[in-house]
């Protein structure tokens, strides 16, 4: 029985290595491992073998039935690895004829709005910065004066992280960042994404568009700021634009402000993107608190400076008479090919 096993296994050996394809391999374990195929007739065979040989014959059956089985295995893996580089190697790297829309892209219309008011402040002086998504508890909260428990913190429904972290809820988060980085005299504007656990409507998103700017020098004052808020407004709506001014409360900024526009979508009449109110509120702004400074490591004594967060997303909104916040995240083609040639 031994040398029958030996045989069959020769016999195996040869033919594996002639399979090309799995449909060769299938009929390879039909004929070894089948119902009518040759391990069943060794199997079979077995009832002629002399009582103490019994034993020994199974066994070597057994073996050679097993060394069967993982050879087909392993060949089947490898001829599916063939194939599948085979498949690869036959596909063009693209296919011209998948392109649906041979239509010209667009900007998006927060990147066209963003360029405008970076343009404006590049002007004025203003350097451009970049700031992390994910941020820190510290920067984004302790850092501007809202230690933990303060109420201001339920302004803000922040997303936390299993880390510890959290996506950034307004660009502020960068303030001390900035501070630390270049200590004063300072003029920095850091446009950036922000994050907020809201309810989503026809002006609020989950997900939204912020540009941050500081201004740090000696004798700044609350007329500063009012002139450069003025004169960026102007330069991207291209025309003098009603705004009104309210006392707005941030713990990081003492005066603070709200700065409303009125909303260019119903002339002030009121409507669902102002919440019927005429007004839309466009740029908190205010004069930074001495602690954020001092966390900043900035004099004092020396210098005062003012800070805003002119809500890109809203301002895009005013700017092309979106009316409805939601459109800048759907994804909708349609909408944005107007913006085409901008
Ligand atoms: N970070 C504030 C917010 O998003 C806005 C703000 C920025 C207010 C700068 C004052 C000064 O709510």
């Amino acid at each position: 029985m031994t040398e029958k096993t030996a045989e069959l296994k020769k016999q195996f050996e040869e033919k594996i290595a002639q399979v090309k394809t799995t449909a060769d391999l299938e009929q390879l374990k039909i004929n070894f491992l089948g119902k009518k195929g040759q391990i069943t007739a060794l199997m079979q065979g077995l009832k002629d073998v002399a009582n103490e040989k019994k034993r020994e014959a199974g066994q070597a059956i057994n073996t050679v039935k097993q060394y069967i089985e993982t050879s087909l295995e392993q060949k089947k893996e490898d001829l599916a690895k063939l194939e599948w580089d085979l498949k690869i190697q036959a596909t063009p790297s693209y296919d011209e004829s998948l392109c649906l829309h041979k239509e010209q892209g667009s900007f998006h219309p927060i990147t066209l709005v963003q360029r405008e008011v970076e343009k404006v402040f590049e002007t004025m002086g203003f350097h451009i910065e970049n700031y992390d998504e994910i941020v820190d508890d510290y920067h984004c909260f302790e850092a501007l004066n809202i230690p933990k428990h303060h109420p201001a913190r339920d302004m803000q429904d922040t997303y936390y992280l299993s880390t510890g972290q959290l996506l950034k809820t307004h660009t502020s988060a960068a303030q001390n960042y900035l501070m630390r980085k270049y200590g004063a005299p300072l003029r920095a504007i850091f446009p950036g994404r922000c994050f907020r656990n809201e309810s989503i409507d026809a002006c609020h998103e989950n997900t939204f568009f912020q540009m941050e700017g500081i201004m740090i020098d000696e004798n700044i004052s609350i007329s500063n700021l009012i002139y450069f808020m003025k004169t960026m407004l102007s330069e991207v709506f291209g025309q003098e634009v009603e705004v009104r001014l309210r006392p707005g409360f941030f713990p990081f900024v003492e005066p603070g402000f709200e700065l409303d526009i009125k909303c260019l979508i119903c002339g002030g009449k009121g409507c669902p993107s102002c919440k019927d109110s005429g007004w839309l509120e466009l740029c908190p702004c205010g004069m930074i608190h001495p602690k954020v400074l001092e966390y900043g490591g900035i004099d004092t004594e020396k210098y005062t400076g003012f800070a805003f967060g002119l809500g890109l997303t809203r301002l895009a909104m005013m700017k092309y008479g979106v009316k409805d916040i939601r459109t800048f995240n759907s994804g909708n083609l349609k909408a944005f090919s107007q913006f085409k040639n901008m």
